[in-house]
């Protein structure tokens, strides 16, 4: 193949791994948990969060109803796992990464924030399926296979990954742009991102139980995408590299984090709070933090996390408070 990408192949690792060369390990969070938890304290970020989630729900329904070709069953089942349920964290990381760097929310960041719960929600639907968790529930509701078939489960998640990508770059007018966030997201979803990540999720313990395996199962089939969705917004913001960098950095952490706070909850929660079968990981021998290291180890790696991307917001003042209020607010969820 001639030599002409001369890009590096996965930008969000690699952009992450180099922030952290540059630091040193003692000074990434000189704050501890009490006094970020003091400052950080918010009541209206819920309702912040569902602004966005109905923005979100409004952008997805305006682009499905223009989608006049796609045959009626599969659309219902697309529809029907996109629409309602889903916490939409991934779409307010873009659409606040967007404000953070560039004061205002703008149409690039609503379609990222769209598209990218496309591609989450594929995942799931996905996920869910027999031959993988084989859950029965999502959202609140039977999972995409147990609502239609089997088939038209991989079909429907065939059908939100692929529309994703068309919708980014029909939407995203300025092809630059658009062509940046299609790398973006396809490479943190792709084979050597979420998907990888999925594939060691599978294997679990039997095939490799270390520490360091867990961590790269939680970088690549959670934490990546993120990642991603900050990198969205900043790019549709217009960040430049700096501000890039510490988006990345913010969204890998409370994307790890939020992966531990899954495991947590799939001990301590209820299948009805969660809307997914609850006790499924150990039922299943996946290897998670608490099964590994235990709950309150795993709660204390889940706050150092939580401290560390707020640390890495600095650069942006006040204005990135919102996006510190959520990492708060993503901890509280487990406590
Ligand atoms: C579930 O993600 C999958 C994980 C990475 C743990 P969410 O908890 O964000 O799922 P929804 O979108 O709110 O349903
Ligand atoms: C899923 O992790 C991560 C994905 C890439 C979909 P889990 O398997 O723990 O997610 P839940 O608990 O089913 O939502
Ligand atoms: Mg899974
Ligand atoms: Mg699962
Ligand atoms: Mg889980």
């Amino acid at each position: 193949m001639p030599n002409s990408i001369n890009f590096p192949v996965k930008t969000i690792i690699t952009i992450y791994n180099n922030t952290l060369k540059e630091k040193n390990p003692d000074t990434v969070c000189p704050m501890e948990i009490d006094s970020i938890k003091k400052r950080e304290q918010s009541s209206s970020l819920k309702s912040a969060l569902a602004v966005k989630a109905a923005l979100t729900e409004q952008v997805l329904a305006d682009l499905f109803d223009r989608q006049t070709e796609i045959p009626p069953r599969l659309k219902e089942a697309m529809e029907y796992m996109m629409t309602g349920g889903g916490k939409r964290i991934r779409a307010a990381l873009v659409m606040w990464a967007c404000e953070t760097v560039s004061g205002k929310l703008n149409h690039d960041a609503q379609v990222a924030a769209a598209v990218v719960e496309m591609v989450h929600t594929y995942s799931l639907i996905h996920d869910d399926l027999p031959a993988m968790d084989d859950d029965d529930m999502r959202r609140g509701k039977p999972s995409c296979h147990k609502q239609f078939d089997e088939a038209t489960a991989i079909l429907a998640g065939d059908g939100l990954l692929t529309l994703a990508f068309e919708m980014m770059s029909i939407e995203v007018r300025n092809s630059d742009i658009a062509v940046r966030m299609i790398r973006t997201l396809s490479e943190a979803a792709g084979p050597s991102g979420m998907i990888a990540g999925q594939v060691a999720d599978m294997d679990g313990p039997h095939v490799n139980g270390s520490l360091a395996n867990l961590q790269y199962i939680h970088m690549n089939k959670t934490a990546e995408m993120f990642a991603a969705s900050t990198a969205l917004g900043a790019i549709a913001g217009g960040a430049i590299e700096e501000q890039l960098d510490a988006m990345i950095e913010y969204g890998m952490k409370i994307g790890l984090g939020f992966q531990i706070a899954d495991d947590l909850l799939d001990i301590t929660a209820s299948t009805e709070q969660l809307g997914k079968t609850a006790g499924k990981d150990a039922e299943q021998g996946k290897l998670t933090y608490p099964a590994l290291v235990g709950e309150e180890k795993s709660r204390e790696i889940f706050e150092k996390l939580t401290c560390e991307a707020v640390c890495a917001l600095q650069i942006f003042g006040d204005e990135a408070d919102t996006l510190r209020q959520l990492a708060m607010e993503l901890l509280n969820r487990t406590q």
